[in-house]
């Protein structure tokens, strides 16, 4: 279980999330929406420890995120940040190879594996540059596999691709779902969330207004529907 408690963080003095407090069970996959600036990638930025909260706990299985081993939180960027200057295979084993999580061989071995999976399995000598928008994506969703993350999340998997995409990634992050791995998505496109998610995070100005099943989100016919905030209520009519 992921659980985030009351985090906040200020910079200079500006409040980019503010006092955000949720769980995610194993086995979960939440969506994060809301509009641009509400700091949904601020909060995926700190759940992957690459920003520091100002105030906060964010704890693993009752394990501080911090003080676990390398690793264990996997991040799929909105452009993908592939190394241009790396071929896909040495992309994939670059972070588990900083870590020695295991000798080189055997990363090649599971690097391969992944390509595989992911229909790549020809592209392990190429460069970044060779590659379609939809093909870099699975490189990097194969790269964030390597480490074998209990916590994987996406921050808008669907921005950078053609929109006849969007079944597809929603069928590979389907396939990410584990008994063991908590899976957050960063989305604006509304059809992602409903194909993926369990739960919806609703995010506006830093503050996390609406935390609810996916079926109470969108069912606008549900009498659920009414508990929703004002604001994801106005989000979810100008998407119609
Ligand atoms: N390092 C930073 N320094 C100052 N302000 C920042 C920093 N990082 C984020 N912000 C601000 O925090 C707010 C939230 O940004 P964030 O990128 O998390 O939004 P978002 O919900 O992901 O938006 P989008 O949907 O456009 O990607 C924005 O106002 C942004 O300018
Ligand atoms: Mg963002």
């Amino acid at each position: 279980m992921l659980n985030v408690n009351a985090l906040s963080i200020i910079i200079n003095e500006k409040s980019i999330l503010s006092d955000i407090s949720f769980e995610a069970k194993d086995g979960q996959i939440m969506a994060i929406i809301g509009p641009s600036g509400a700091g949904k990638t601020s909060l995926l930025r700190c759940l992957a420890l690459l920003d520091t909260p100002t105030r906060g706990e964010m704890t693993f299985g009752g394990a501080p995120l911090s003080t676990m081993q390398a690793g264990k939180v996997g991040i799929v960027f909105q452009g993908f940040h592939l190394f241009p200057h790396l071929t896909v295979r040495d992309n994939l084993i670059l972070a588990p190879l900083c870590h020695k999580k295991d000798i080189k061989s055997a990363l090649y071995e599971k690097a391969h594996t992944l390509l595989t999976q992911f229909g790549l399995h020809d592209h392990g000598y190429s460069y970044p540059h060779s590659l379609s928008g939809g093909q870099k994506q699975r490189v990097a969703i194969a790269r964030a596999l390597m480490m074998d993350p209990p916590i994987l999340m996406f921050d808008e998997p669907t921005s950078a691709l053609d929109p006849e995409l969007v079944n597809d990634v929603a069928a590979i992050i389907q396939s990410l779902r584990q008994p063991n791995r908590v899976i957050l998505v960063v989305t604006h496109e509304i059809r992602l969330a409903r194909q993926v998610a369990d739960q919806i995070l609703f995010l506006d100005n830093g503050c996390l207004l609406d935390n609810v099943r996916k079926d109470v989100f969108f069912d606008t016919t549900s009498e659920d529907n009414n508990t929703l905030s004002p604001r994801a209520l106005t989000f979810l009519s100008n998407l119609t």
